[in-house]
């Protein structure tokens, strides 16, 4: 029998999602060591800084052991099957979490294990930041419901956890990405139904950020499109979020970007270091979506 996975923000329910919220702000001795004994797997088929720190201490905090495995090691159909995989690690571990290219990986650990499966950041989404990233603007302005949330750039895995959160939490989604790097109609009208108040998408930066609450940006390239950096760098010509952008914004509006960032491109680095940012609340709240998570799928209530 599978267990609860979190392989995307849409795994949970928008009740089960404030929960997680709260269960991340929990002080750490209420969750009474879930892990405790136990062991969780961490495999990285690709570099992580935050992602492998957040999860080893969540897994600690939470009484368990964490154990980072590199991608190769285990070799996900490569050495071996990754049903293979799964079926062996569960008989060591109460989770198995894993970074991986292609998303159809870590469906195929959810449905071989018998253990919940965490997804640390797929080519299709990044569930434990989308929690860090709600978790940070409901810390910044308290209820987001009817708030506006603004991404400028890649509608990549990041973008797509933000936008699934942020709509299951009654927020307006507004994106601004160049043609061919966007959300296609029918991905507008599948987070517009898991609760936004409203979903928008324009090719303009300034159109997304007008008004808005929170102003979030990635990468133009993200991890394995390193090939396509020029021409990725060439079409987000003009995506920069930069002091013009964000006056648009409200004037209490917040700059997030879920980092590694490239200063003078996806942002300036006057915004990202300046007064709006929020960037390093962002990155240390990993730490507590990560814990929140984690406690959920061990069953904390
Ligand atoms: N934001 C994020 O996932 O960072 P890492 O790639 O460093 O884990
Ligand atoms: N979109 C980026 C996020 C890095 C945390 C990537 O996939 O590389």
């Amino acid at each position: 029998m599978t267990a609860r996975s979190l392989l995307d923000i849409t795994d949970l329910t928008p009740d089960e999602l404030d929960l997680v919220l709260d269960v991340s702000e929990r002080p750490i001795d209420a969750l009474a060591r879930p892990l405790a004994g136990l062991g969780v797997a961490l495999i990285f088929e690709k570099p992580s800084n935050r992602t492998r720190q957040s999860m080893e201490m969540a897994v600690v905090q939470l009484g368990g052991h964490p154990v980072y495995t590199r991608g190769e090691e285990v070799g996900f159909d490569t050495r071996e099957p990754v049903e293979d995989i799964a079926r062996i690690m569960e008989g060591y571990h109460a989770m198995l979490a894993a970074r991986v290219f292609d998303h159809s990986v870590v469906e195929r650990l959810a449905a071989a294990a018998s253990v919940p499966v965490v997804n640390m950041l797929s080519d299709r989404s990044h569930p434990l930041q989308g929690l860090a990233d709600v978790l940070t603007m409901r810390q910044c302005f308290g209820g987001l419901a009817g708030l506006t949330v603004a991404y400028v750039g890649d509608y990549n895995n990041v973008a797509r956890s933000l936008a699934e959160a942020s709509a299951m939490l009654g927020m307006h989604v507004r994106l601004a990405c160049p043609a061919g790097f966007d959300a296609a109609d029918g991905e507008l009208e599948r987070v517009r139904l898991l609760g936004a108040r409203s979903v928008e998408q324009t090719v303009s930066p300034q159109e997304a950020v007008v008004g808005a609450h929170a102003v979030h940006t990635d990468t133009w390239v993200s991890m394995g499109q390193e090939a396509d950096k020029q021409t990725r760098r060439d079409a987000f010509e003009g995506y920069t979020v930069d002091a013009a952008l964000m006056s648009v914004a409200d004037p209490d509006a917040v700059f997030m970007h879920c980092l590694p960032a490239y200063r003078g491109l996806e942002v300036a680095a006057d915004v990202i270091d300046g007064p709006r940012s929020r960037v390093l609340q962002q990155g240390h709240n990993r730490l507590h979506a990560a814990r929140g998570a984690l406690a959920f799928l061990a069953g904390v209530r």
